[in-house]
């Protein structure tokens, strides 16, 4: 995407609120080192968290990070990282935290505030932000998820925005920060071959699955009080989804493709109770932090309609779930078969329909299957697949948080969530969100509760991603 600076000036200053946190050490930390390998860090960081860590502790936190994110770091890049760490430890109810990171921060003047607290303390700390004095020329990142409705994210807002200006505030979704995510866009409008039957004359459902075949683990208390639905959906999800559904942009400016992206949410249907499926995995009750008895979603599969002339009539189903059989976010556009059967099909009357399979996640790619003549007598046509892996044929991509950091540093907006999409999305689901309907058990390592079958079984049924074990037969393995 063609970057697009909004501001005009780019941060003197890093500040991570939460910096000894998981999201840190799993993702910032490893992102800050690829930005200083590509030599576009060059601002002094400083991390701020209660744990008891001076600048030294803070170091060697960073070093391990870095190091566990596997590779083999580059000795002289490290050092030159960690020569720009500092610490300040603080409780952020404390203005005297504010009040050392002020000093700390020095002379610098345009700070970048990324705040990975929770989402309970995003307002109290850019308040202290405020009130002391720090946010001025500065820009504050909020991590997922803002709000936890759409009333929440609407309060939320405006009580950010009673202290920054809208330009000020950039709201983080990681998925937007993944290639293999952008490159739907350009898969898109940068080739002719697709766009002409991107539509609901040529398509006949979207789906988008992102399972993972690992559970809550240590998260239960923070997983607890969001679920599948808030953590995953109305955002990473949704983001997705609005890439694969928007019209093309006048151009790739952040406006441009933000107005684009809100077109999507305002023409979609609120979903409806019995659009929905919930399940939670066994087991799940016994993570650590989760609350007894909790009705909690760790699967979440739901219908979605657009109401427009490209997509009505067209389902968008999406599904997403922990402990599943496997670990893979892809996203499939299923076209309408042929007006005319004019061949036969190998192992079913009917051929399988033309189907692009885009692989979002660690294995990123695409595939478009089509049908070929099976070799021998008769004209009998098969399933192939055209598929490319895009980092074969195109190399290494960045890590999200290294593009996401290095564009909010640069002061370019355009990667991040803005107020109405955030609002768009939390709209369509607020009818649907917390126990409205039962939460389905199922057990760890299928692809979710059988109840979310009947979902798409007039679509031909859930597309398995690729490694996914096969659907479980009831009464083989048990009912679930
Ligand atoms: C996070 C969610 O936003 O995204 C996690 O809170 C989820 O629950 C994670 O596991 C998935 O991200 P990725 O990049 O590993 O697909």
């Amino acid at each position: 995407m063609k970057t697009t600076k909004t501001t005009g000036w780019t941060a003197d200053a890093l500040v991570i609120f939460g910096a000894t946190g998981d999201l840190a050490r799993k993702m910032t930390l490893p992102s800050l080192y690829q930005l200083e390998k590509r030599g576009s860090l060059g601002v002094p960081i400083v991390g701020v968290a209660f744990s008891d860590l001076d600048d030294a502790g803070f170091r060697r936190f960073a070093r391990d990070a870095v190091a566990a994110a596997g590779g083999q770091p580059e000795r002289k890049i490290l050092e030159r990282l960690l020569r720009r760490m500092h610490f300040v430890r603080g409780d952020y109810a404390d203005a005297a935290t504010f009040k050392r990171l002020g000093e700390q921060l020095g002379q610098a003047r345009r700070p970048l505030f990324y705040l990975e607290i929770p989402p309970s303390l995003f307002e109290s700390v850019v308040l202290q932000i405020h009130a002391a004095g720090l946010h001025g020329n500065a820009r504050v990142v909020v991590e997922k998820p803002f709000g936890h409705d759409l009333a929440s994210a609407q309060a939320l807002n405006a009580s950010l925005l009673r202290v920054l200006r809208p330009d000020q505030l950039l709201r983080i979704d990681h998925y937007l920060g993944k290639d293999p995510v952008q490159d739907l866009l350009v898969f898109r409008f940068g080739n002719t071959l697709f766009e002409p039957i991107w539509n609901r004359r040529y398509v006949s459902s979207v789906q988008i699955t992102m399972a993972e075949s690992f559970g809550v683990e240590d998260r239960g208390s923070f997983y607890d009080r969001v679920g599948a639905l808030r953590d995953v959906v109305q955002n990473h999800m949704m983001q997705i989804l609005a890439l694969i559904a928007m019209e093309p942009p006048v151009t790739t400016a952040p406006d441009h493709l933000h107005d684009e992206q809100v077109k999507v949410f305002d023409a979609m249907q609120v979903v409806a109770p019995d659009e929905i499926v919930r399940g939670q995995y066994q087991g799940y009750l016994s993570v650590p932090g989760v609350r007894r008895g909790s009705h909690t979603e760790t699967y979440c599969a739901l219908k979605l309609e657009i109401d427009n002339w490209r997509w009505q009539g067209v389902p968008f189903f999406l599904r997403s779930g922990k402990a599943l059989g496997v670990t893979a976010t892809e996203a499939v556009i299923e076209l309408r078969g042929p007006p005319q059967r004019l061949f036969g099909h190998v192992g079913s009357a009917i051929p399988d329909t033309n189907r692009l399979h885009f692989r979002l996640g660690h294995d990123a790619g695409v595939a478009l299957r089509v049908q070929a003549k099976r070799p021998g007598p008769g004209l009998d046509t098969e399933a192939v697949d055209l598929n490319v892996d895009f980092s074969a044929a195109l190399g290494a991509m960045p890590l999200p948080y290294e593009r996401l950091l290095g564009d909010a540093l640069a002061g370019d907006a355009t990667l991040f969530a803005t107020e109405r999409v955030v609002e768009g999305t939390w709209r369509v689901l607020d009818r649907v969100l917390g126990d409205v309907v039962p939460v389905h058990r199922y057990a760890p390592g299928v692809m979710g509760p059988a109840a979310a079958d009947r979902l798409t079984k007039d679509w031909g049924g859930w597309v398995a991603p690729v490694g996914a074990p096969p659907p479980i037969t009831r009464g083989r393995r048990g009912r679930r």
